[in-house]
């Protein structure tokens, strides 16, 4: 895994955003995105650059499951308030969170992903080591699939809903093995509460119990961390 330290999350979102724009100048059309605190600085560097990202596609990692894309706290509305309203893509893709079948939600996402083989995926990790809303426990080679959000996520989202009680208990996520197949990986984590799981992503073995130790095995991961974040390792 490839490390670069930075001061500060600003610093961090430039180093993310070089990276993709190196691989967009050698043929990157697809991006993975994650929503999330993490990547909004790299989501302003892409904004206010001058790339145009109108004949690429973005697939996003994840949705809650209950939310329309209109909801002010889906992942939908995220995205296009931070990144597709200001640079809009050829294609965007986020899972739908709007549909209860959750077998055809997944299945037709499955499908989304292997028809746009994904150049650079953009993660942030959960205090407990999920990326995407892989929690402790996913199988490390899974596919899309409908997810009951652990309480640690539950409590750290909070604080984006006004009430606890509103935050969504389910997500549709990209599994870990369709994450492991995107050519590059950017991990960015910021902040004191991000260190165990960095360490033991780095350092700890590679476990169902940890989901993002599973990068260990990918051949081209970079994590961007602050020096909070990187204090464990
Ligand atoms: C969001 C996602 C999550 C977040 C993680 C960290 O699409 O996939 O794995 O990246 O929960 O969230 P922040 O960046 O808010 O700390």
């Amino acid at each position: 895994m490839n490390i670069i330290k930075v001061k500060d999350q600003d610093l961090g979102g430039k180093e993310a955003f070089n990276i993709i724009a190196t691989a967009i100048k050698n043929g990157a059309k697809v991006l993975g995105l994650a929503t999330g605190s993490s990547p909004i600085t790299m989501y302003n560097e892409m904004t206010n650059s001058d790339i145009d990202f109108s004949n690429m596609t973005s697939v996003n990692l994840d949705e809650y499951v209950g939310l329309k894309a209109d909801n002010d706290q889906s992942y939908h509305y995220f995205m296009n308030e931070h990144l597709f309203s200001k640079k809009p893509f050829k294609n965007s893709y986020v899972p739908d969170g709007s549909n209860p079948d959750a077998a055809a939600a997944t299945s037709e996402y499955d499908k989304i992903i292997a028809d746009n083989p994904i150049d650079v995926q953009v993660l942030g990790i959960g205090r407990n080591g999920h990326i995407g809303f892989n929690e402790p426990g996913s199988p490390l080679d899974g596919k899309t699939s409908k997810v009951a959000l652990t309480e640690s996520t539950i409590e750290a989202n909070k604080r984006f809903f006004d009430d606890e009680k509103d935050v969504p208990r389910y997500a549709y996520s990209m599994g870990i093995g369709s994450i492991m197949k995107a050519k590059k990986i950017i991990l960015v984590a910021y902040g004191e509460n991000k260190a165990d799981a960095i360490a033991k992503t780095v350092n700890g073995p590679v476990t169902e119990d940890v989901p993002a130790s599973a990068l260990q095995n990918h051949p081209d991961v970079t994590l961007i961390l602050d020096d909070a974040a990187a204090s464990k390792l």
